[in-house]
């Protein structure tokens, strides 16, 4: 093939999250399988990195950046503009993209920030559309759709509407928490990512203080039974029909999988999970029919809490766009089910021309 038939993918990266710099380490990895000896005859790259301040650079500067090697080099560079100004539209070459490819994580992005700013490109794009980034991101309507539709999930409560800032408030709250759930509960922000913002209580004191935590982060708050589980996730791509990988577990030896669990070295992975086949089987249907109910498709990450008393199957979340770093689940669960990073990039591609 020559040059001048090499679709142009046009990567997003960075963004105004929490979760930053797993973007941008997810990004590399989808840059360099781009640029593989597989894949560099069928692609070209243009990198858009928007920095912690929503600053978007240029494709050279985003560029470097993917080819850097240290990961604190980056933003420091570039400062926030002039206050009240915002750039995302000047002197960034939408034009010559043909598909996009965003790779932001959390919020003001994963959550159809970006697929509705895209959507006007009139190009096709990695990944799913609004609808299914923002029910994904949001735990509250997330699980009110699924327990509407019957799909197994731990008892929660839905907060919001409510000022948390008035102790009073905070107070009735912990009283109602204590006689609907069982302690102890997972108090979260209805949207972030990464744990942050979540806390598990187990009495009044520790509920109002988690209350508060997640109320930095959302004022719409989720709490949830808090069940002895092993986690369990599964991978999905395609778009008319979706097919799903294998099964990984992840297990960690804090408590539960909090911020610095996640981003630690002491996790494992196992991939096939130890499971019965029968669990495996009602997992991935249930990762793809849900994924089906909220309209997400292209990719996605399925997460699941297996009770270990019970040997129940519950849907904790969605990933619409999944961590894909090279030590990432998803790409992971991937490759154990047939299909290399290359190649499972290149797929990716060419799910969104479907
Ligand atoms: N109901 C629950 N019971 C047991 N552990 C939970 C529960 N909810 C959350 N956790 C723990 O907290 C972690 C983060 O929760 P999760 O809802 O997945 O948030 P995030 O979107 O930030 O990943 C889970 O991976 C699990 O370890
Ligand atoms: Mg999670």
């Amino acid at each position: 093939m020559g040059g001048k038939e090499k679709k142009c993918i046009g990567i997003i990266f960075g963004g105004e999250s929490n979760e930053h710099y797993v973007s941008i380490s997810s990004a590399k990895t989808v840059f360099e399988a781009l640029i593989s000896k597989t894949n560099i005859d069928r692609f070209r790259v243009k990198a858009f990195y928007i920095n912690e301040n929503g600053v978007w650079l240029n494709n050279d500067q985003s560029l470097k950046l993917l080819k850097e090697n240290s990961r604190n080099a980056t933003t420091d560079k570039y400062q926030l503009l002039p206050k009240g100004e915002i750039n995302f539209l000047n002197n960034i070459e939408f034009q010559s993209i043909d598909i996009w490819f965003p790779l932001l994580h959390g919020l003001n992005g994963e959550d159809g920030a970006i697929h509705g700013l895209l959507k006007f490109t009139q190009k096709p794009m990695v990944g799913g559309g609004i609808l299914g980034s923002a029910l994904g991101m949001d735990k509250i309507l997330m699980k009110k759709i699924f327990s509407h539709l019957e799909i197994p999930q731990v008892n929660y409560l839905a907060i919001q509407n409510q000022n948390l800032g008035d102790d009073s408030v905070k107070n009735n709250l912990s009283v109602e928490i204590i006689e609907k759930l069982n302690l102890p509960v997972f108090i979260k922000p209805a949207n972030s990512g990464s744990s942050l913002g979540i806390s598990k209580a187990k009495n009044k004191s520790e509920i109002i203080r988690a209350l508060q935590k997640a109320y930095a982060i959302d004022s719409r708050i989720i709490v949830e039974e808090g069940l002895d589980v092993r986690e369990l996730e599964c991978g999905i791509i395609g778009n008319l029909k979706l097919y799903s990988s294998e099964i990984g577990e992840v297990s960690y030896s804090t408590d539960w999988y909090d911020y610095n669990s996640k981003y630690s070295m002491n996790n494992q992975i196992i991939i096939p999970a130890d499971i019965d086949s029968q669990i495996s089987e009602q997992i991935k249907k249930i990762a793809i029919r849900s994924c089906r109910e909220l309209n997400i498709y292209g990719f996605a990450r399925v997460d699941f809490f297996l009770e270990k008393i019970s040997n129940k199957i519950f849907l904790n979340e969605i990933n619409t766009i999944p961590g894909f770093t090279s030590k990432s689940m998803f790409p992971m669960l991937w490759e154990a089910s047939g299909l290399n990073i290359n190649q499972l990039v290149a797929k990716l591609i060419d799910i969104s021309l479907d």
